[in-house]
């Protein structure tokens, strides 16, 4: 019981102390202190990105995408959810995926920290992610994951 009134009046303490906090009325980036903040996870801007930046041309959602990867629906993930465990995984597969971005993309893929966010609230999010379709995909990279794919069957001709 006590350590609950304790965890109640250090909230009260936190949201009397940081007015700006308290007030936000965007409250699209949330501070956790001063010196921390969890950006805006904006999962229908997530669907654009996991499009335009090209994680679809190796992993798939709702079964569109590239099938080099392991498969990236909500279904898959941890609930609820660590941001960060995602992260951490696509760091655990950074070597096998730098490799394969390079030598499909011919580009490593960079991206800002907000727009992470977002794709990571696109990969939990399975009411956006029933909504992903070809329709998301750029046409310059659909077109490259057509090529990549005659590719590969070719390959497979030849074997
Ligand atoms: C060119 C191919 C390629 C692209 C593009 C790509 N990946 Fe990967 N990814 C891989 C490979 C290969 C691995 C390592 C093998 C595996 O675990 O499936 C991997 C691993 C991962 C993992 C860890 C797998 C797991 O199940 O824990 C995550 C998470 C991930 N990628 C997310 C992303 C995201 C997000 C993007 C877009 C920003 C992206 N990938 C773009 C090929 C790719």
């Amino acid at each position: 019981m006590k350590t609950q009134y304790i965890a109640f009046a250090a909230t009260l303490v936190l949201l009397t102390t940081q007015p700006a906090f308290a007030d936000s009325d965007s409250m699209q980036d949330e501070m956790m202190s001063s010196e921390l903040m969890m950006p805006a996870m904006n999962s229908s801007e997530g669907r654009k990105l996991f499009a335009s930046k090209g994680c679809v041309v190796c992993h798939s959602v709702n079964g569109v995408g590239g099938e080099d990867a392991s498969m990236l629906d909500a279904e898959f993930m941890d609930i609820p959810m660590n941001p960060f465990e995602f992260a951490a995984r696509m760091w655990r597969g950074a070597p096998a995926m730098i490799e394969a971005q390079e030598d499909e993309l011919g580009y490593q893929i960079e991206f800002t920290g907000e727009e992470l966010a977002a794709i990571i609230a696109f990969v939990h999010d399975p009411d956006e992610q029933a909504k992903f379709s070809e329709a998301d995909i750029p046409d310059a990279l659909k077109e490259m994951m057509e090529h990549l794919e005659e590719e590969e069957e070719e390959e497979e001709d030849h074997d």
